[in-house]
């Protein structure tokens, strides 16, 4: 089914499978747009620790499904937001028996799966699934452009519930942008495009990893992003990433502070880098910019 972005296609799961206080399990840190929702629709999120490399830790999750009614596990197993992670095949094999077993339902947003670094891209949750429980979200918003606004989900054994919800949301799809992906899929020139975009990704990510090492405090821990376009970085545990924005704020430089992506307000030490965009001179010295600050603020806070 066609919707209005990744974004509406997870709206659209969670509202056909859950109601307003209902419990959904979500690795953490999380895409703090699906935080929005959760918490527009008045859902609670209950918050599985994840592992930087491997994804959402299945032995905490089993323990959350063994004592809360939890309704939904909510997930993006494939170039994670923000930690890039891809979660091996056999993890998420064991992740779709503990729902079976459970008789949860998954929500696999999968909208950075195509610009993982390796090829073949990763398998989804989705494909090893056999009853139809899995919820696959996506959209070409991350590999051609987000303003296009056409994401899809193949919603298993909920299609009715989730086509009501599509229907009652925003009716149809804008059909217009459908046709011109179409078009560029039919000459080949998607493959083509995400070819291009891996190796640029790729890139950026050592480019930016490496000034994140030359410009920032030692001790700072970096992410080793597997696909997409997101550094995960996290300072000293006492450091207030809030503080560091504000003065950031001031000087015209931007960056995501860790705590939204946490319904519980964690990750203050932590931020998010997006490295997309052209890696030129201007951006490194506004990461310089961010080192610098960091640097001026720990130096502040361990004062004489
Ligand atoms: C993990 C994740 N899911 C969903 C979305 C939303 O995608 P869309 O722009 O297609 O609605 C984003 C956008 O940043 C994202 O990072």
């Amino acid at each position: 089914m066609i919707t209005t972005g990744c974004q509406e296609a997870l709206s659209a799961g969670l509202r056909a499978i859950c109601q307003a206080g209902d419990i959904v399990a979500v690795d953490s840190p999380c895409y703090h747009g699906t935080m929005q929702t959760l918490k527009g629709l008045g859902m609670k999120a209950l918050e599985i620790p994840t592992d930087p490399l491997t994804g959402i830790n299945l032995e905490a999750l089993e323990m959350a499904l063994e004592q809360w009614p939890v309704k939904v596990i909510l997930l993006t197993p494939n170039c994670n937001n923000p930690l890039g992670y891809i979660m091996p095949d056999a993890r998420k094999k064991r992740l779709l028996m503990l729902a079976q077993r459970y008789d949860v339902a998954i929500i696999e947003d999968d909208v950075y799966g195509d610009i993982a670094y390796s090829y073949p891209r990763p398998r989804t949750i989705k494909s090893f699934d056999d009853d139809g429980r899995v919820l696959l979200c996506s959209s070409f918003s991350k590999t051609l452009a987000p303003g296009l606004r056409i994401g899809w989900i193949a919603p298993g054994r909920y299609l009715e519930r989730v086509l009501h919800m599509k229907y009652i949301g925003t009716g149809a799809t804008a059909t217009q942008p459908q046709f011109a992906i179409a078009e560029f899929i039919r000459h080949g020139h998607y493959m083509q495009h995400l070819r291009r975009m891996r190796i640029r990704y790729q890139q950026n990510r050592d480019l930016m990893t490496c000034w994140i090492t030359q410009y920032f405090p030692a001790g700072t821990r970096v992410s080793q992003p597997r696909g997409g376009f997101m550094l995960w970085i996290e300072l000293h545990e006492e450091f207030d990433t809030l503080r560091l924005n504000r003065c950031l704020e001031n000087q015209g430089v931007q960056i995501a502070v860790g705590s939204i992506f946490s319904a519980a307000g964690k990750y203050r030490n932590c931020l998010r880098i997006n490295y997309a965009q052209k890696l030129t001179a201007d951006v490194e010295r506004a990461v310089k910019q961010v080192g610098l600050t960091i640097t001026q603020i720990m130096q502040s806070q361990s004062g004489p």
